[in-house]
C-alpha cells in the first residue's frame, strides 16, 4: 500500500509516559485518533515490595522504552520525520524514570529537529476528557471542575485552560488511590490496592464498620485520608486475623470505601459550589485518574452531580490511569497553542499545576 504523503495527514505526536510504573508509548494525531499504542505494567516487579521502587522503574523503563517507541512507529508505519512533536511526560514523578522519558523524547527531537513537548503529568490527565470527548462545543470547553485521584496524587481544579489551573484543593496528607493501597496492604490484598479493595467490597456490608470521614463538613476543599488509615488499623488489630478472610475482610473493605465515597462527595460538593461561582455558566465535573476506575466512587459521584446539576464525565478506565495517549494528547493540545519546551528543559520530581496555590499545611510533595 502506498504511504500516505505526511502533508496530507493531520500532525501527529508521539507520547511518551514513564513517570511511575507504567512504559506507555502512543502516536496520536490532532483529530483524537490513536494510530498506535503500546503499554507495559512493571507491577510484577514491585510487587514484592508492596509499593513502586524507584531504582527498579526507572532501570524497567531503560529496558523497555526503545521497543515500544520501534513498536509503535512500525504500527503506524511513520518516521520520526513524519512527527509534529514529540512528547514526554517530564514531572511530577519519580525523577529516574522521568529522566529515562524525557531524554528519550529529547534525543529523538534533536535527532530528526521535531519540536519537544514537555508534558506535566498532571496535564496529562486533566486533559484525557477532551480527548475523549472532542474541544468544540460540542465536547467539552474550558473551564471545566477537575477532581484528580491517582495514586500520587489527590486534587479538586479549576481547569481554565491549557497551562492554566486554579487548586481549589488537595491532600493534607495521602493521595486516595495511596490510602487504597495502604488499606489493601494492611488486609493482606497486595498491590495495587484499588481494584482488590473494590472487588472485595462488592461483596460486603459498608455499614458494618463505622469508620471515620475526615475533613467532611470541614470548610474548604482539602483531603485528609491518614486518620481513616489508622482507624482501619485499630479495627484490624482489634478483629485479629478473622479480619483477613471474608466475610469481615469483605466488611472492611466495603466500610473504608463507603468512607472514602463520603469524603469525596462532600469535598467536591464544595468545590463544584465555589467552581460555580467562580464561572458562572459552567458545570462539566471530570473525574481523572486511576482511582477514577473504581466503579462505586463513580456511582456515587453520579448521584452527586445529579443533584448539583452537574455535567459528570469519566473517561473509560484504561484512559484513567497512566498512559501515552494522554501525554501525547496533551502534546498536541500544547503543540496547537505553540507551547512547545527548549532541549534544556529539566525533568522534575515536584511540579504543582498552579504554582501560585499556597502549600497545604501538612502536605508534602504531593500538593
Ligand atoms: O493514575 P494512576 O494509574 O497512577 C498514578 O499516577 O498514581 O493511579 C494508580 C492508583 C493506585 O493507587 C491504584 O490503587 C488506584 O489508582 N486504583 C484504584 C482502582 N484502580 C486503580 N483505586 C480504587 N479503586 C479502583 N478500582
Ligand atoms: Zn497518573
Amino acid at each position: 500500500m502506498p504511504r500516505v504523503s505526511s502533508t496530507h495527514r493531520p500532525p501527529v505526536v508521539l507520547g511518551i509516559e514513564t513517570s511511575c510504573d507504567e512504559t506507555g508509548v502512543a502516536l496520536v494525531d490532532a483529530e483524537r485518533r490513536v494510530l498506535a499504542e503500546a503499554l507495559r505494567s512493571q507491577l510484577e516487579r514491585h510487587a514484592p515490595y508492596g509499593g513502586v521502587v524507584p531504582e527498579i522503574a526507572a532501570r524497567a523503563h531503560v529496558e523497555i522504552l526503545d521497543h515500544l517507541i520501534a513498536h509503535v512507529m512500525a504500527e503506524a508505519e511513520l518516521e520520526f520525520r513524519d512527527l509534529a512533536g514529540v512528547a514526554a511526560t517530564a514531572g511530577p514523578g519519580l525523577i529516574g524514570g522521568l529522566l529515562v522519558g524525557l531524554i528519550t523524547a529529547k534525543a529523538i527531537a534533536a535527532a530528526h529537529r521535531r519540536p519537544l513537548l514537555a508534558i506535566n503529568h498532571l496535564e496529562g490527565h486533566a486533559l484525557t476528557a477532551r480527548f475523549v470527548l472532542g474541544t468544540g462545543p460540542e465536547g467539552l470547553e474550558f473551564p471545566y471542575l477537575l477532581l484528580l485521584v491517582s495514586g500520587g496524587h489527590c486534587q479538586l481544579l479549576a481547569v481554565q485552560g491549557v497551562g492554566r489551573y486554579r487548586r481549589l484543593g488537595t491532600t493534607l496528607d495521602d493521595a486516595l488511590g495511596e490510602a487504597f493501597d495502604k488499606a489493601a496492604k494492611m488486609l493482606g490484598l497486595g498491590f495495587p490496592g484499588g481494584p482488590a479493595v473494590e472487588r472485595a467490597a462488592r461483596k460486603g456490608d459498608p455499614r458494618r464498620f463505622a469508620l471515620p470521614r475526615p475533613m467532611v463538613g470541614q470548610p474548604g476543599c482539602n483531603f485528609s485520608f491518614s486518620g481513616l488509615k489508622t482507624a482501619l488499623r485499630q479495627t484490624i488489630e482489634r478483629l485479629g486475623p478473622e479480619a483477613l478472610a471474608p466475610p469481615l475482610l469483605d466488611d472492611l473493605c466495603a466500610s473504608f470505601q463507603a468512607a472514602v465515597a463520603e469524603v469525596l462527595v462532600d469535598r467536591t460538593r464544595r468545590a463544584a459550589a465555589l467552581f460555580c461561582e467562580m464561572h458562572p455558566g459552567s458545570n462539566a465535573l471530570v473525574v481523572a485518574g486511576g482511582v477514577a476506575a473504581n466503579g462505586y466512587l463513580r456511582a456515587c459521584l453520579t448521584t452527586l452531580a445529579d443533584e448539583a446539576g452537574l455535567r459528570l464525565i469519566v473517561p473509560p478506565p484504561a484512559l484513567c490511569t497512566d498512559n501515552g495517549v494522554m501525554i501525547a494528547w496533551a502534546g498536541l493540545e500544547r503543540l496547537a497553542l505553540g507551547l512547545t519546551d527548549d532541549l534544556a528543559v529539566p525533568a522534575r520530581a515536584r511540579w504543582p499545576l498552579d504554582p501560585a496555590a499556597e502549600p497545604a499545611p501538612g502536605a508534602g510533595a504531593k500538593a
